[in-house]
């Protein structure tokens, strides 16, 4: 991996958390940056020795949104042959799960990559919103797809036209995070998680994972018969032998990843 220098890199064990790092700039996402964390992301989801993703900020921010001064002066055109927010597909196209600890503000462009996790522990000083609109703009990287599908039509709805923030506790109610925690834990938390996972089948984690964000793109009937396939397959892993095994004999398992 070339050296990094809008993103901090750290492991332990099965986890590998990577830190946003442009504290000046409330962690604004410019294209540098974006190009580094989807490359890192890359090569984690390659690496045999990481099974769970942990993506932060720090505790003012977790992202304030795609860098408003990298885009203040371009045309159209240019925007639409920098094309730089189609690049965020290949985050969604991670295999291992990813748990994004946000603390202060996740706005914009940071609540959408914040919205591409698939797990958040937020700490209670998080502020979470898409505000765009206060720009003269809309969300444009996920912002009105997965906002509307995590909290519903009319909070959505709400959030985009007036730019509004919601607190960790709103956020929570809406079903947008999975957990608030005091800002000194939000994320220790999330590694604390991220290892729970790491200690689990990584085949069973993957399918199951890909099986559930199949369900924001398919009917019904398609998706139960993704799940059923993926079901099957994990017959084919040593890993649900050992698992089933370990259950009949009561003892712990221990998981290869095959
Ligand atoms: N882009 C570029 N720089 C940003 C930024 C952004 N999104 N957000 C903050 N910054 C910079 C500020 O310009 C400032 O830099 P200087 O010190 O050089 O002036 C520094 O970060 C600190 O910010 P503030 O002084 O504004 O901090 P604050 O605590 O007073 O306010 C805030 C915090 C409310 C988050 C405010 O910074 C803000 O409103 N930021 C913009 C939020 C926003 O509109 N995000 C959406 C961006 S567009 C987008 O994301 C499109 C998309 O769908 C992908």
């Amino acid at each position: 991996m070339s050296e990094l220098k809008n993103l901090i890199l750290h492991r332990e064990g099965f986890v590998a958390t990577i830190q946003l790092n442009r504290p000046q700039a409330l962690n604004a996402l410019n294209l540098e940056l974006m190009n580094e964390l989807i490359s890192t992301f890359e090569s984690l989801d390659k690496d045999d020795s990481v099974r769970c993703i942990v993506l932060t900020g720090n505790e003012k921010a977790f992202a304030a949104g795609a860098d408003i001064k990298e885009m203040a002066n371009a045309s159209a055109v240019e925007m639409l042959e920098r094309d730089q927010f189609s690049k965020w597909d290949k985050i969604r196209k991670v295999k291992k799960p990813i748990i994004a600890a946000v603390s202060g503000f996740a706005l914009g462009g940071g609540c959408e990559l914040m919205m591409h996790c698939d797990i958040v522990i937020a700490s209670e000083t998080a502020k979470i919103g898409q505000p765009e609109i206060n720009i003269g703009v809309m969300p444009g990287a996920g912002g009105t797809q997965r906002l509307t599908r995590a909290v519903g039509k009319v909070l959505a709805m709400e959030l985009v036209l007036t730019g509004r923030f919601l607190s960790a506790e709103e956020a929570l109610k809406a079903g947008l995070i999975n957990r608030v925690v005091p800002v000194e834990f939000y994320l220790e938390e999330a590694q604390k998680l991220a290892a729970e996972i790491a200690n689990r089948p990584p085949v069973a984690v993957r399918l199951a994972k890909e099986a559930i964000l199949k369900s924001f793109d398919t009917t019904i009937e398609m998706g139960l018969e993704y799940e059923r396939k993926n079901f099957y397959m994990l017959f084919a892993t040593e890993d649900m032998k050992e698992g089933m095994a370990a259950f009949v004999e009561k003892r712990k398992p221990e998981w290869k990843g095959k």
